[in-house]
């Protein structure tokens, strides 16, 4: 019996297709970046990312099926597509293109949460990598990308308990909002990392929302201490008004305020995770979401993990971002439990994982 499945991502500003072997071996992951397009903007323009998204579509989906060899269709066993959460407009792009190919090739139609993808891209092997032992539960996952920061608890495949939310902005986006305060291109969560690691003074304190007894999290304090950082900087007072550009900033100060607040956020997000997997008696913790593409965050948690004596499993950087692989192996899960969707639909802009 078949046991691949097409996969297609469009939810945001990657449009990317993959073909993957029982929800774990990559066969083929073709991802189409926007990130040079929406630089000018310092942002997604949805009209923009859609329009895109129609442009590289069937590119895209070539070029996986080229390397996939996939010859007959007859040999998926199913499509799978993000229909949610994301924008409404890509979402449709990538709904439409795998409503019709189920349709025309009569596969099961398989519909797949967006931020499901991001934790089950823990599981996926690359076509060259030995075989290694699935994330045993039960585990807890943190999700960090642009639109969404939580930790849930999984006690078995589809099965998750939120533990906690960030209650304002998602990690990512207080990366690319300080990312631009600094005067850094766009996406801010690479531009910051690097910068950071620039650094020759480490002394710089940002504020850390800790929401004592609850799994909560919170980033939008860091982006006002971060732009009165920069405002001081720049005008050597404590300024609170006016729009600072931190492109007068010295790179140095770049360096040090981009180490301040990535120090923050990260200590923050691991040791909430490491409490909440020490507390649930987790036996592997799972980071995805483009932030988890972070190299401080991934040691800072791995240290961590190394100290409760429980495995760490993270995916490799382009797998963290938005990625169809991703979705490819969560789908596996949703195939095998039944999960079919018809030819109406639709994009769930707004749906949640766990409630
Ligand atoms: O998961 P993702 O590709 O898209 C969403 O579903 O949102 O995440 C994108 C986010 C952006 O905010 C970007 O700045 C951030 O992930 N990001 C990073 C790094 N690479 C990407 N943040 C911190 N450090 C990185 N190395
Ligand atoms: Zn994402």
């Amino acid at each position: 019996m078949s046991s691949r499945i097409l996969a297609i991502e469009t939810s945001c500003d990657e449009t990317a297709v993959a073909v993957v072997e029982r929800g774990r071996r990559i066969v083929a992951d073709v991802v189409a970046s926007q990130v040079a397009l929406h630089a000018p903007t310092g942002g997604i323009v949805p009209e923009v990312a859609a329009r895109a998204h129609l442009r590289w579509m069937i590119p895209v989906l070539e070029e996986a099926r080229s390397l996939a060899g996939i010859e007959a269709w007859s040999s998926l066993a199913g499509v799978a597509v993000t229909h949610g959460p994301g924008l409404a407009g890509s979402l449709l792009v990538g709904i439409t293109m795998a409503r019709t190919l189920a349709w025309v090739h009569g596969l099961p139609l398989v519909p797949v949460n967006h931020l499901e993808g991001h934790i089950y891209a823990a599981w996926l092997l690359d076509a060259d990598e030995p075989d290694r032992p699935e994330p045993p539960f039960p585990l807890v996952a943190l999700v960090v990308s642009g639109g969404h920061t939580f930790i849930v608890e999984m006690r078995g495949h589809l099965e998750y308990r939120l533990l906690g939310q960030t209650v304002d902005d998602a990690a990512g986006e207080a990366f690319d909002k300080v990312g631009r305060l600094l005067g850094l291109p766009y996406p801010g969560g690479p531009a910051i990392m690097r910068a950071a690691a620039s650094a020759t003074r480490h002394d710089r304190r940002f504020p850390r929302a800790w929401l004592r007894g609850t799994d909560d999290l919170s980033f939008s304090g860091l982006k006002t201490a971060a732009r009165r950082a920069v405002l001081t900087e720049l005008e050597g007072r404590h300024g609170t008004t006016g729009e600072p550009d931190g492109a007068r900033l010295a790179p140095e100060t770049v360096a040090e305020l981009a180490w301040g607040f990535q120090d923050s956020v990260v200590d923050v997000l691991a040791t909430k995770t490491l409490r909440a997997a020490e507390r649930c008696g987790a036996r592997s913790i799972v980071i995805g979401g483009g932030v988890a593409a972070n190299a401080v965050l991934r040691e800072r948690i791995g240290e961590g993990a190394r100290s409760l004596g429980v495995p760490l499993i993270v995916p490799r950087p382009a797998l963290c971002t938005d990625n169809a692989a991703m979705i490819g192996a969560a789908a596996w899960h949703r195939w095998r439990a039944g999960a079919r969707a018809g030819g109406d639909l639709d994009a769930r802009p707004s749906l949640k994982l766990a409630v």
